[in-house]
């Protein structure tokens, strides 16, 4: 349950973010797809990340202190095809810093819009999430946006595409912000986690 969610700072730098040794989970995903949304739904603050119908809305690496406890950490999208070719490598380097050096990173969540096939971005992403052995599960957002009937087919399509390259599929989410699907599944997702982490500590 989420009783407090505190904005705390936004930074361009990894050294900067919060030195406080508390779990972190982070949001990840193509600009629009809904990072901002999905942390405000979860939290149930309307305005506690910023979002935007426009990409490119979340710039910094922002983190919002839950429960006084662990934090959720809103990045900027990628794929953001405005920004210009030299300040956007493939993905921006401020974020593969993040995830390469950020100790407290406990789990990152990889976002996907449920209404389109899987896009070669977000399956790169994925990769080298794979590949630097940073743990991810999916989230697919905008539920509202289909049928139940379309959204098991999308999903059914995703995962065959995942086992191309996966042994196994990222355990996923569907999720939306707009109807609050999901919610709770996150939530006790993180909640679980956390109490892994803390038994772990008391070994
Ligand atoms: P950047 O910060 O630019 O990377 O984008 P973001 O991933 O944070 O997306 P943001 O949360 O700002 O949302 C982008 C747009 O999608 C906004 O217009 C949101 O209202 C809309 N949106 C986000 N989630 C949902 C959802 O679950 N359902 C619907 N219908 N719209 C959504
Ligand atoms: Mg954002």
């Amino acid at each position: 349950m989420i009783k407090t969610a505190e904005f705390i700072m936004s930074n361009s730098e990894v050294a900067k973010c919060p030195k406080d040794n508390l779990p972190e989970y982070a949001f990840i995903g193509r600009s629009n797809v809904g990072k901002s949304s999905l942390i405000n739904m979860i939290t149930n603050h309307k305005n506690l990340a910023k979002t935007s119908g426009r990409p490119g809305k979340t710039q910094l690496i922002n983190h919002f202190l839950i429960n006084k406890n662990w934090y959720l950490v809103d990045l900027p999208g990628y794929g953001y095809a405005r920004v210009s070719k030299s300040s956007k490598k493939k993905f921006q380097k401020f974020i593969t810093d993040y995830f390469e050096k950020r100790q407290q990173l406990v789990l990152a969540f990889v976002l996907v819009d449920i209404r389109h096939e899987a896009q070669k971005i977000d399956l790169e992403f994925m990769a080298y999430m794979g590949e630097s052995g940073i743990p991810f599960s999916i989230i697919f957002t905008k539920a509202d946006k289909l049928k139940p009937k379309a959204i098991e087919r999308n999903i059914e399509a995703y995962t065959q595409e995942l086992l191309k390259t996966w042994e196994e599929t990222p355990h996923y989410f569907i999720t939306s912000s707009a109807s609050a699907i999901g919610r709770d599944e996150v939530l006790q997702h993180i909640d679980t986690t956390n109490h892994e982490i803390n038994n772990l500590k008391q070994e």
